[in-house]
């Protein structure tokens, strides 16, 4: 009993003291992920001749920022500060994109024709907007892009459903067709 205990100390001590000194890397028993090319964030990469480490985002990666609404307070400032880069294009590209969003995040409440009156918005207690009310139809862009990243009152937003820069502001553009629609 006493031998064995004093055997399985010696042999594990061997196992601990298996260190090769200060600039040596110990005896690696399962070495699965030890060597591997592991750069900082900041390096040169060896393997791409003169680039940087870090790798490029895959493509059609979706940036999380909002770089349209950083600086902006409320959606009064977004009113009144907040341009279209897409302003006035009614081209199908921008129809078509925004007519697809729309009916999938929007329309079950604000209504396919952007009445307020869609299934899911009837039953709210308050009530969705109605997007062809004359004062709605006022709305800048920027206040009904605000709305869709930001949310308004009871309405959450959407910024996670409408992820990109162009979607947001082709929802806005096909808003506006419904409006000039029903005019
Ligand atoms: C679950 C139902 C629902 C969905 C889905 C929804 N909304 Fe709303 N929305 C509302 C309600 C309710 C209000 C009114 C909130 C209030 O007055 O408190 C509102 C208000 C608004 C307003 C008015 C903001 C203002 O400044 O007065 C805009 C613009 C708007 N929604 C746009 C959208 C767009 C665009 C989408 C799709 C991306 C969308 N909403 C999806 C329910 C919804």
């Amino acid at each position: 009993m006493k031998w064995s205990k004093v055997l399985l100390f010696s042999l594990s001590s061997l196992l601990v003291a298996c260190n090769g000194g200060d600039n040596k890397t110990n005896i690696e028993l399962m070495p699965d992920m030890f060597d591997q090319v592991s750069l900082k964030a900041q390096d040169w990469d060896p393997n791409k001749d003169g680039k940087g480490s870090q790798l490029v985002p895959p493509q059609n990666t979706v940036p999380r920022g909002k770089p349209y609404i950083k600086h902006m307070e409320d959606f009064s400032d977004a009113e009144k500060n907040l341009t279209n880069p897409w302003a006035n294009d009614f081209t199908p590209e921008i129809i078509e994109l925004g007519k697809k969003k729309y009916d999938v995040y929007c329309g079950m409440c604000h209504g396919d024709s952007g009445n307020g009156k869609g299934a899911v918005g009837l039953k709210m207690l308050v009530p969705p907007r109605n997007f062809l009310e004359e004062r709605v139809v006022k709305f800048s862009d920027g206040r009904i892009y605000w709305a869709i990243v930001k949310g308004f009152g009871t309405m959450g937003h959407y910024a996670n459903q409408v992820r990109t820069e162009k979607e947001r502001w082709a929802v806005v553009n096909y808003v506006r067709t419904l409006q000039k629609q029903s005019q």
